[in-house]
């Protein structure tokens, strides 16, 4: 399948492993590259957020050099959305640019983060408490010749890593309906139900999700800024609020220590309904939406409300450094009562604040 994509190929491949990811899988990708014609060499990342970093993309750079790749070996990822941002990436630099093929094997990176063609890593700067880092600060578009899914890789992922891709599926589902107007009733009535082992039902979701994502992308590839009024920008719904949270260490969904940092589905899934909620105040949606977005995440396991969070002022603050910030506005993505998302520039402080203090639960 890999040859159909690009006829121009070389005879090499670079192959990023996810560390966590079953070996079957990973032999299994080698085997059916080399039976292409694509020698495999390979390097394993174990992903976090702390190292989506540039040493890393400078490490995998030096790896690929000193193997000597040229410009028409394909690098390949395999692994969750944090090897496919780091090995797009990676595709992006190397040689000014090198084919790029993602395979994720988590709901998310299925779903969400290898369609699209956004790769990049995060940025650590110093702080008084230990390095602060800024989500996807750095990076490039460049879009995969190939996105290879196979819902069977999901099997043996863990429960919470699994249930994070629903928080990126349920966004779709709010910012979706000129192009799948049933997608929110569909989700709603797949969470209700043992979902987890019902391969037919993963393959809608992510068949579905793709589609959804695809459609936003087809239109608007590089997410120009004169595109405010529906491209792609809608994608970040709840990621200026998600963003602030993320990078705070010491938070968990449950409270219990043990379980921080948060994923970045559950960051997701609190700045959804921070933005339902901020959406309310401002009267864009109606009032039975907060309720149905917490509803419907929930079903999905993920949080709606996180203890121990800074105060709303220290995330405002935080979210300054967002990159979706343009001409010192702070820019949000809202649910709108007509259906779908609109973006709200410099919304009133007390609106975001009503999103925030959503999340304290109290
Ligand atoms: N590029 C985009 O458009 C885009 C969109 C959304 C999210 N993202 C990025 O994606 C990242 C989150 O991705 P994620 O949720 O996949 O997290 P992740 O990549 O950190 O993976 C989560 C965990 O699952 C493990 N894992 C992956 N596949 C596995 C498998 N099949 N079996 C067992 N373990 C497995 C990983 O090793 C990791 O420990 C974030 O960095 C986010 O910024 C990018």
């Amino acid at each position: 399948m890999i040859r159909e994509t690009d006829e121009t190929l070389g005879d090499r491949a670079f192959v990023v492993l996810d560390a966590n990811v079953p070996k079957r899988f990973a032999a299994s990708l080698c085997d059916s590259l080399k039976s292409a014609g694509l020698e495999p060499t390979t390097a394993q990342i174990d992903p976090s957020e702390r190292i989506k970093i540039l040493s890393t993309v400078e490490d995998l750079l030096v790896q690929l050099t000193r193997a000597r790749h040229d410009r028409t070996d394909p690098v390949i990822a395999l692994g969750g959305g944090v090897v496919g941002d780091i090995a797009g990436f990676v595709a992006a630099s190397y040689r000014r640019g090198v084919p790029v093929v993602q395979c994720p094997t988590t709901l998310l990176a299925m779903a969400d983060a290898s369609v699209g063609g956004k790769t990049g890593v995060n940025i650590q700067i110093p702080g008084d408490e230990g390095p602060v880092l800024r989500k996807n600060m750095v990076g490039a578009f460049h879009q995969p010749v190939l996105v290879a899914a196979d819902v069977q890789t999901l099997v043996g992922l863990e429960p919470r890593i699994l249930r994070c891709g629903l928080a990126e599926c349920i966004k779709h589902a709010l910012i979706a309906p000129a192009t799948d107007p049933d997608l929110l009733d569909w989700t709603e009535r797949l969470l209700a139900g043992d979902w987890t082992d019902d391969p037919a039902s993963l393959i809608e979701l992510v068949a579905r999700n793709v589609a959804v994502k695809a459609g936003f992308v087809a239109g608007d590839v590089r997410e120009t800024p004169a595109s405010d009024g529906g491209g792609r920008a809608l994608l970040n719904l709840g990621h200026t609020f998600a963003h602030a949270i993320e990078p705070i260490q010491r938070l968990s969904p449950d409270g219990d220590p043990a379980h921080a940092p948060l994923q970045h589905g559950e960051a997701v899934s609190l700045g959804l309904i921070a933005a339902v909620h901020c959406a309310r105040h401002l009267d864009l949606c109606d009032d039975s939406l907060p309720s149905r977005v917490a509803h419907v995440l929930s079903a999905g396991g993920l949080p709606t409300t996180i203890p121990e969070l800074p105060p709303a002022d220290d995330l405002i603050r935080a979210m300054g450094d967002d990159k979706k910030v343009l001409a010192g506005r702070l820019r949000f993505v809202l649910p709108v009562r007509s259906g779908g998302a609109l973006i709200v520039s410099d919304p009133p402080i007390a609106a975001i604040r009503a999103g925030i203090d959503a999340l304290r639960g109290d």
